[in-house]
């Protein structure tokens, strides 16, 4: 365990805007968490648990505690032949389990190759891209209760798992500590190559039978060629979700504009693109000081160097009102705001 007071934060997280924490922990094992709840650390009510800080926002300095589950470790636990359930602890790299499953000849991750964050914060959002979600070959996750101080073991229904979304962003919001997930991953199953774009870059590089090493190799492709690395720009990825809204909504946005690209949801609802909203708001390569809109990429937003948190949601508030008179849309945030909210 490590604990500082006043401690900067900025190189944890992604967007790279100031920003200093009243009380940093970094959680190494799972039973120093025990030690923490024995002696009322984890009773401050505005605790804030940090993953790879990839997701998130600060407009304000977090005022209470920020807790950084930190575990290490990759276990493959059980082997059925076809079907592996593999271990990982929260404070792996995401990027890390993906390419050492992948390695190991096992398919489930590879499109969700490259997406930065840890493992720990994977479930809070449910990832996604390129036509897989986390809930898709999700097992259980283990998690510590700050409230009772219990260990406790989630399945798949406890997650409550939706588009970008989890019960860990509504009623468990802050009081579970995931430490480890585990993942059903498969050995010699067909990969997923539904998003057309990843069998577009396939056919490129003249790949007819991909296993998941090769479907890593294509989706990290599109991935360099699309979004911003934070080493370079900092940004957060997608900015807002793309929004989903009734068929009646749709119909004549999609009439109007026939370009649009949507999706229809098993619900009924359309899956809309907020980035080629944004685009065809004028937005695309949009700045507003040392923030900006990406120029490959309009649903992510990026630290051009120097920007502040407060700065880029001015921003996020132009892109949300520019798109709502323009389209009548609302886009909602996709990334956590802390000390802040996008003015509707
Ligand atoms: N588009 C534009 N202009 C833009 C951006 C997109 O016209 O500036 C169009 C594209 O041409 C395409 C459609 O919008 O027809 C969708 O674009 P893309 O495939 O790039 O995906 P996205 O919907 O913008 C989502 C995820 C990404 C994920 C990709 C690939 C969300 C909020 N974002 O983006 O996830 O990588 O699909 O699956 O669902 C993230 O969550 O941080 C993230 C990067």
């Amino acid at each position: 365990m490590y604990r500082c007071l006043a401690s900067d934060l900025t190189a944890l997280t992604t967007f790279g805007v100031p920003v200093k924490a009243r009380e940093y922990c970094r959680v190494d094992a799972e039973a120093e968490l025990e030690e923490l709840f024995r002696t009322g650390c984890l009773d401050d009510p505005s605790l804030l648990v940090l993953g790879g800080g990839s997701n998130l926002l600060f407009v304000t300095d977090p005022p209470g505690m920020v807790l950084h589950p930190a575990m290490r470790g990759i276990t493959f636990t059980e082997d059925r032949g076809t079907e592996v359930i593999v271990q990982c602890a929260a404070g792996e790299a995401w990027d890390d389990l993906v390419a050492e499953t992948v390695a190991a000849g096992l398919s489930g991750l590879e499109n969700l190759s490259l997406i930065p964050g840890s493992v720990g914060a994977a479930p809070v959002q449910n990832i996604g891209a390129y036509g897989v979600e986390l809930k898709d070959v999700f097992h259980s996750l283990r998690a510590f209760d700050r409230e009772d101080g219990r260990w406790l073991v989630l399945g798949p229904a406890d997650c409550r798992f939706a588009y970008r979304r989890s019960v860990f962003k509504e009623e468990l919001r802050e009081r579970m500590i995931i430490t480890s997930v585990s993942l059903k991953l498969s050995r010699g199953s067909a990969p997923d190559l539904g998003y057309g774009s990843i069998r577009t870059e396939l056919d490129a590089l003249g790949i007819n039978n991909p296993g998941p090493a090769e479907v890593r190799a294509a989706v990290i492709s599109i991935r360099q060629s699309k979004l911003p690395d934070p080493q370079v720009l900092g940004n957060a990825g997608s900015f807002f979700k793309n929004p989903e809204v009734d068929a009646s909504t749709a119909s004549p946005l999609m009439e109007a504009w026939p370009g649009l690209p949507s999706w229809n949801m098993p619900d009924g609802r359309v899956k809309l693109a907020a980035g080629w909203l944004i685009e065809k708001a004028g937005l695309k390569g949009f700045r507003l000081g040392n923030a900006g809109v990406h120029d490959r990429q309009a649903l992510v937003l990026v630290n051009h160097g120097g920007a502040s948190g407060a700065e880029i949601l001015r921003l996020a508030t132009i892109v949300k009102q520019t798109v709502k008179e323009r389209f009548g849309i609302l886009l909602e945030p996709e990334v956590n705001i802390i000390g802040g909210a996008l003015q509707a």
